[in-house]
C-alpha cells in the first residue's frame, strides 16, 4: 500500500512520472492512468496496478501535433483535418507508429493511439515533461471510468502516489477513436465527440473496425456497474419498487424512491447526460439495489456513445 495524495501540484506530478511512478491526470473526457510512454517499466506498472490484460493497448497523450509527430511515421491529410479541427479535445488518432513507443503500449500493433487532451493542468504537465503519457482511464480494468479525482481515489487509492486533481470533467465519455483501415476511415470506439460532428469534416466513416473485440474499449462487457444493471423502456411494475434503481434521460418514474433516481437532463441537453453518465453510474451502484433500469437515448450525437456505454454496462 501507498498512500494516495490528490492535489494541484504540477511539479510533483512532474516529479513522479520523471522518477517512473504513476499519476492519475484528468483530462476532458474520463481521469487517466499515467505514465511515462517510452519507458516500458513504467507503463507495465498500469497494466498492473488497473489489472488489465496486455493484449488491450494504450493511448499516448502530448501537449500538441508538434510533439505527438514524433511517434509516428505519418500523420495523413485526414487525420490533419481532423486534429486541425478537434485537438485539443476528445478525439484519438490511430497512426502508424515509431520505434520509439515499446510494443508493450501498442500489445504489439505496428499502430499507435494518439491523443492532446484538453485541460490545463494536464496540459501545463505535458508541456513540462520531456516524454509523452501513456494513459488508461484510470479505473479498475472492465469498471466504470472516474470522471472525478474521489472516483480515482475510490477505486485506485493505495495502489497509486498521486492523483492530479482538476476537477469535473467536462465531456465525460471517453474520447472517439478514428483509423484508417483498408483505406477506409473507421470510428472505433463511439466517445466524446460525435459521429455527426466528424462526418461533418471528413466524409462518411465506418462504426467499428476490422480489429474490433481486440480491444477491451470494443470488448462487450465492460464499464460494469457490480450492481445489474437492465436497458431498455422502463416498465417499474415488473420490479420491486424499493430496491430498484432509475437511470434515466429526462423523465422521473412515480412511486420509486426519488433518491433512488438520477435523471440525466431534464432539459434533454445530451451533452449534460454525457457530463453525468458515469457519475450516475457510480452512485446508484453504491446504493446496493437489486436492479439498475436505464433508459435507452436517442440515437443520435452523444446520445449513441451513451447508449454504447450503457449496452457493454448490462452485457
Ligand atoms: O478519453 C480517453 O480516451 C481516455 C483518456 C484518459 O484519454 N483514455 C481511455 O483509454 O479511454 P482506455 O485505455 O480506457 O481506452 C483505450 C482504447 C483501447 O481499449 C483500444 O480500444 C484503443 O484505445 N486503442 C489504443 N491503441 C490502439 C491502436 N493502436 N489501435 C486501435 N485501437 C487502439
Ligand atoms: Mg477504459
Amino acid at each position: 500500500m501507498v498512500q494516495t495524495d490528490i492535489g494541484k501540484d504540477i511539479a510533483k506530478a512532474r516529479a513522479l512520472l520523471e522518477h517512473r511512478l504513476l499519476v492519475a491526470i484528468p483530462t476532458e473526457t474520463v481521469y487517466g492512468l499515467a505514465a511515462n510512454a517510452l519507458d516500458e517499466d513504467a507503463v507495465l506498472q498500469i497494466f498492473e496496478v488497473k489489472n488489465r490484460p496486455r493484449f488491450d493497448p494504450l493511448i499516448v497523450h502530448g501537449a500538441d501535433r508538434e510533439r505527438l509527430s514524433e511517434y509516428v511515421t505519418s500523420f495523413p491529410e485526414w487525420a490533419q483535418t481532423l486534429a486541425d479541427r478537434f485537438w485539443p479535445g476528445p478525439l484519438t488518432l490511430v497512426l502508424p507508429k515509431r520505434e520509439i513507443i515499446p510494443d508493450i503500449v501498442t500489445s504489439g500493433m505496428d499502430t499507435v493511439a494518439v491523443r492532446v487532451p484538453l485541460s490545463p493542468l494536464t496540459h501545463e504537465l505535458l508541456t513540462q515533461l520531456d516524454f509523452p503519457l501513456a494513459a488508461p482511464s484510470a479505473n479498475p480494468f472492465g469498471f466504470v471510468s472516474p470522471t472525478t479525482a474521489q472516483h480515482v481515489q475510490d477505486q485506485l487509492g493505495g495502489k497509486i502516489p498521486y492523483i492530479l486533481d482538476g476537477g469535473e470533467c467536462e465531456v465525460g465519455l471517453e474520447s472517439t477513436i478514428v483509423a484508417e483501415e483498408n483505406g477506409k476511415l473507421h470510428v472505433l470506439r463511439l466517445g466524446g465527440i460525435a459521429v455527426e460532428e466528424i462526418e461533418s469534416i471528413i466524409g462518411p466513416v465506418k462504426i467499428g473496425g476490422a480489429s474490433e473485440g481486440h480491444s477491451p474499449g470494443s470488448l462487450l462487457q465492460h464499464y460494469a456497474t457490480r450492481t445489474p444493471l437492465k436497458l431498455g423502456p422502463i416498465d417499474i411494475t415488473q420490479h420491486d419498487l424499493s430496491s430498484t434503481g432509475i437511470l434515466s434521460y429526462q423523465t422521473r418514474y412515480p412511486g420509486i424512491p426519488p433518491e433512488h433516481q438520477v435523471v440525466l437532463s431534464t432539459s434533454g441537453d445530451l451533452r449534460k447526460a454525457s457530463k453525468y453518465l458515469f457519475a450516475a453510474m457510480r452512485y446508484l451502484d453504491s446504493l446496493n439495489l437489486k436492479v439498475i433500469l436505464a433508459e435507452e437515448f436517442p440515437e443520435t450525437g452523444l446520445g449513441r456513445a451513451i447508449n454504447d456505454r450503457l449496452r457493454r454496462a448490462a452485457a
